[in-house]
């Protein structure tokens, strides 16, 4: 029997969860909620969707009832307030942090040997402020930033090339922000043909420009933080990690030493399967792109300076 928990049934837990079931990625999914009745009520109604869907897991939602979560494999954290349009992921820290660090103390209780997966914002510092929390082994702690922006890159991809975006491959790298992502054009590929030598310059610089405020856009369009690509990515990252599948998803780790970074958690290319992070990947980066990822790392750096603890 697998289980995943997802705390936080907002908008993006809820989509998670739902993404999980419908792909049956686990047995068991438990949401829980700050909020009476909300993970309850949708629980209820992603179930009354199980004949219609033909889906064979089972959903529940409790209320603050961290119990009811015990002994999951993995535990994806979406707890916090979204950003509204004109924030920045940065300035949701004072708030978040406290919610998240008071969330992992609550789930290590009861799933110590949880996998966990971190959604909330600013994404890279709240993975390295759970890593700081519970001290637990670094592989099993992973920010889920890279699988969005990833999915974002393909996105916009496929559409400047008119292409499906099944057929487009890409990534992207550094950390979770509007500024400080880096989608990774020299290896971007529609089906294995470089996506540079079929797209020129100006659309290429479109494309990554697209991506890297990709969240703001929505975040403008919807008035609040978007959630179906998010929970999307979140449910990808957690069946790599159920299924073992040896799956390579961009995901912020904590670093020490790759790409000439430590205690840093960023956006880098992992190999995600049983137990977490089993690999990261280290590329040889240009100088050009070196550069980026340097001044990345020195953003998200000085936003964990602001952390609490
Ligand atoms: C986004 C939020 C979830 O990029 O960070 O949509």
């Amino acid at each position: 029997m697998s289980k995943v928990t997802v705390v936080g049934a907002g908008n993006v837990g809820a989509t998670a969860a739902n993404v999980m079931a419908i792909r049956e990625v686990a047995d068991e999914v438990v949401m829980i909620d700050i909020k009476e009745g909300v993970s309850e009520g949708k629980a209820m109604d992603m179930m009354q969707t199980a004949n219609l869907l033909d889906m064979n897991t089972r959903i529940s939602g409790v209320t603050n009832n961290y119990e009811a979560t015990a002994n999951s494999d993995v535990v994806v954290i979406t707890s916090g307030i979204p950003r509204k349009p004109g924030m920045t992921r940065e300035e949701l820290i004072g708030v978040n942090a406290g919610i998240v660090k008071q969330v992992t103390e609550s789930v290590l209780k009861h799933s110590p040997n949880a996998v966990i997966v971190c959604v909330s914002n600013p994404m890279d510092t709240m993975t390295y402020l759970i890593h700081k929390v519970s001290g637990l082994p670094k592989n099993r702690i992973i920010g889920m930033g890279g699988a969005l922006d990833s999915s974002r890159f393909k996105y916009y991809l496929s559409k400047a090339l008119g292409a499906n975006p099944n057929e487009v491959e890409g990534f992207v790298i550094g950390g979770h922000g509007d500024t400080t992502m880096i989608p990774m054009r020299r290896f971007a590929t529609l089906r294995g043909i470089p996506c540079e030598t079929l797209l020129d310059k100006e659309t290429m610089d479109k494309v990554v420009a697209d991506t890297m405020v990709g969240g703001a856009t929505l975040t403008k369009l919807l008035g609040t933080s978007a959630w179906y690509a998010p929970g999307a990515a979140t449910a990808e990252v957690v069946e790599a990690v159920i299924h073992d599948q040896d799956t390579i998803i961009p995901c912020s780790a904590l670093l020490d030493g790759e790409y000439g970074e430590k205690d840093l958690c960023i956006g880098v290319p992992c190999v995600l399967g049983k137990g977490g992070i089993k690999k990261i990947i280290e590329l040889d980066l240009t100088a050009e792109e070196k550069e980026l990822f340097a001044k990345s790392a020195a953003a998200v750096h000085k936003t964990n300076e602001a952390l609490p603890c």
